[in-house]
């Protein structure tokens, strides 16, 4: 039985099910929130990785994943792994593997690649040898010499980690930070999945106050409206295993039809705000697309001056953090400003996501808890400040 999928005969449903070794990646940090997402979908037997969180699953599973997972990168299928020091064992162990059963006679086999302190270094000669494996794998089973490759993409990965080959089919075609909404950014907006991370990880309660001071095009304030009222991310967009004849397209409508249904037209109360009047016509315009303007508040407004008569609300934000030479003392004076604000405001939280490596001592108080998080490749803290439980009411 090949390591990506196995299938068995459903008695009660008189239908052959699939199971797949799935893979949800996502940016190094995320990882337990990624997982805690699953186990709300339902999925047990995860195992956390660097990067990674691996479970099994159905056609099913793969739909929801990809419709519902808010801090996962990419969901993939892993077809192989095994460890390979030459080519001729990557082409060999490769070359077993059922592709037939997952590709069809015109899938288009793309072959990406990564390789890291591993014998076989040459990512274009290990992607090359990958190729020509599963297309002999094709050729024996279809019993024919030339594919077209007219069909929906299968992109296969082979990536290699100190001589360790994993083989993986990506399921979601455009990454799943990709949600659609944000047509526009503003100068360094953050991904989706990343601001959908420190909503979660802020254990904001929808009957709270969210607000994002540094809001610019708007990304955590949609994200935490998405999340507030159950809207599944993926909803309107599309996927690569959509096209994929194995997956019928009725579990994609299935998911697609719940979703809708779960999702609530709740009042929310989110703020967001920025000093950038520009800036703020695309958050609109985002929140817009993404169909929760209704539920959040956009004003220009500059944090310094930031004040709320309500308790127990909750900041969610990513303030500039000197990316530029000779920004320094600007950012010092934001992150000493920032630490004054919060001082106003009466029973409080605050995350913030920053790369300034002296945060907490400009800001005037040590975090209560600190995360290492990635923004793209930079290294940044997520500051965890926590106000008093607000009573039941809230
Ligand atoms: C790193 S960006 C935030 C990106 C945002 N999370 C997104 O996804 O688009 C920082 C934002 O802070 C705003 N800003 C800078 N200084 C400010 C201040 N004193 N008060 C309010 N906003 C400020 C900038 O205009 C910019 O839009």
């Amino acid at each position: 039985m090949p390591a990506g999928r196995r299938s068995h005969y459903c008695v009660f449903c008189s239908v052959t099910v699939t199971t797949y070794n799935l893979v949800a990646t996502s940016t190094f940090g995320l990882e337990s929130v990624v997982a805690d997402e699953l186990k709300l979908l339902g999925y047990t037997g995860l195992k956390v990785e660097n990067g990674k969180v691996s479970f099994q699953g159905d056609a099913h599973a793969i739909a929801r994943c990809n419709i519902w997972l808010r801090t996962a990168d990419r969901v993939l299928i892993r077809m192989a792994e095994f460890a390979a020091t030459d080519f001729g064992q990557l082409f060999d162990r490769t070359l077993a593997i059922p592709w037939e059963e997952l590709i069809p006679e015109n899938g288009r086999m793309h072959v990406v690649g990564k390789s890291v302190r591993s014998t076989l270094f040459s990512v274009p000669d290990c992607q090359s040898i990958v190729k020509k494996a599963v297309v002999e794998a094709m050729k024996r089973k279809h019993r024919r010499s030339w594919f077209d490759e007219s069909g929906p993409t299968y992109k296969i990965e082979v990536a290699l980690l100190k001589d360790h080959v994993t083989l993986t089919v990506d399921t979601s075609g455009a990454g799943l930070h990709k949600r659609g909404y944000r047509k526009a950014a503003g100068e360094a907006p953050i991904k989706e999945t990343l601001a959908a991370g420190l909503v979660l990880l802020s254990r904001w309660k929808p009957s709270r106050i969210l607000a994002d001071l540094f809001c610019g095009s708007g990304t955590i304030a949609v994200e935490a409206a998405l999340i507030g009222r159950n809207m599944a991310p993926g909803l309107n967009r599309q996927f690569a295993a959509e096209r994929w004849p194995h997956l019928p397209e009725k579990v994609w409508a299935d998911v697609r039809d719940e979703a809708r249904r779960v999702s609530s037209r709740d009042p929310l109360a989110i703020r967001a705000s920025d000093v950038d009047p520009a800036v703020l016509g695309t958050a609109r315009k985002n929140a817009r697309d993404a169909g929760v303007s209704d539920c959040i508040t956009f004003r220009e407004v500059a944090m310094e001056k930031f004040t709320a008569r309500e308790k127990f609300g909750c900041i969610v934000c990513n303030p500039p953090y000197g990316e530029r030479t000779g920004e320094t003392t600007q950012v010092e004076k934001l992150c000493k400003n920032l630490g004054h604000m919060f001082t106003r405001l009466d029973g409080w939280s605050m995350f913030v996501l920053s790369a300034y490596p002296h945060f907490e001592k400009f800001f005037g108080r040590q975090a209560d808890r600190k995360r290492k998080l990635y923004n793209g490749t930079i290294q940044c803290y997520l500051y965890q400040y926590f106000g008093p439980i607000p009573p039941k009411t809230h």
